[in-house]
């Protein structure tokens, strides 16, 4: 009879690099070692990593060093250039075949990204996520995977890990059907996000007691998990990020761009992307992307939307 021990020896678990520690790649680094892997992590600012080192993370100081002697490579950075980047600065020690799983959302940059997988002889599985950050911290994910069935065995408990569901969605990573399909996702993320905060700066400037408004929804066909989320970051005015304006913005841009790309025009998206993007240059950037709600505002003090919830009902 085979015993646990003998069964772990048979088949040693993949040894995980993470290239970038932020609000989703910290937890899916812990996750990773918590889950029985040896997971190698980097981090631009290097203290996000050093805090995963007390759950079994080991912290490179490049990543070239993260890579070194690892089966599975995941970038979990905020945008393709600086994916592109890491990748590029870790070259020197990824051998060829090393599966490359990319997390971060990368829209259309994804077709850089394959050709460079390809040039460098690296297995890409195109993986983004859908979730933030407490998902990611349950190890409760969507993940959103495009790669080949040969691979498939390798990557399949490490989004069992991290995620709740994975939907494989094409089985050559290069071509970018998860990436797209991600796009396609953000746009409802986008317009959720983006019509809280404006239904909120509404209130605010009527004069009407936004708790009525939320009310009236909850529980109701127009509530949801972000209704619910993002409204009640408003009222208390708890901007921690969960997932930031700065990225928000990215997202919205580069859903537009594809969008342009193929000749359509989605109006609410670039409306949100410019939204994010004031939000961002009030000094909201790195706050969670409830605060595009500010973007409404041309006055500060005017925004207050706690102020409006102790107000006496007007309506
Ligand atoms: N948060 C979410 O809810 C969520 C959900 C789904 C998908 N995503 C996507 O997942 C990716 C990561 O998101 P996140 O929320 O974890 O973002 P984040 O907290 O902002 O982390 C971004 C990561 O990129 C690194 N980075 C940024 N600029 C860099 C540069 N110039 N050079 C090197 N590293 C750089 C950051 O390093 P530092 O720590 O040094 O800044 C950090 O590791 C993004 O593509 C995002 O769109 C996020």
């Amino acid at each position: 009879m085979t015993t646990p021990q003998a069964a772990e020896q048979a088949t040693p678990q993949p040894v995980v690099a993470v290239l970038g520690t932020g609000i989703i790649g910290a937890p899916v680094a812990r996750n990773l070692a918590k889950g029985g892997f040896t997971v190698r992590a980097w981090n631009r600012t290097r203290a996000k990593a050093d805090a995963l080192a007390a759950d079994g993370v080991h912290v490179a100081d490049t990543p070239a060093e993260a890579v070194d002697g690892a089966d599975v490579v995941l970038t979990v950075l905020n945008d393709g250039p600086r994916v592109l980047e890491a990748v590029r600065a870790a070259a020197p020690k990824l051998a060829a075949g090393t599966v490359w799983v990319q997390v971060s959302t990368v829209g259309e940059d994804i077709d850089e990204i394959g050709a460079y997988a390809a040039e460098a002889g690296l297995v890409l599985v195109d993986a983004p996520v859908l979730g933030t950050r407490q998902p990611a911290e349950l190890g409760k994910l969507v993940v959103l995977a495009a790669g080949p069935e040969s691979v498939r065995p390798t990557v399949q408990p490490l989004f069992d890990t991290i995620g709740s569901r994975t939907v494989w969605i094409a089985d050559d990573g290069a071509k970018g059907a998860a990436s797209r399909l991600k796009l396609v996702l953000n746009t409802w993320v986008i317009a959720l996000t983006n019509g809280v905060g404006e239904a909120l700066s509404l209130a605010k400037g009527l004069d009407v007691d936004p708790r009525h408004f939320v009310d009236v929804i909850t529980g109701g066909p127009l509530d949801s998990g972000y209704f619910q989320g993002k409204s009640a970051a408003v009222l208390a005015e708890d901007f921690t990020p969960s997932f930031t304006v700065d990225n928000a913005e990215k997202d919205a841009r580069l859903a537009a761009e594809a969008a342009r790309r193929t000749g359509l025009r989605l109006d609410g998206v670039e409306a949100g992307r410019d939204r994010f993007a004031r939000a961002s240059a009030q000094g909201h950037g790195g706050e969670d992307m409830a605060a595009v709600y500010f973007a409404s505002f041309d006055d500060a003090d005017a925004a207050d939307a706690s102020a409006a919830s102790d107000a006496e009902p007007k309506v």
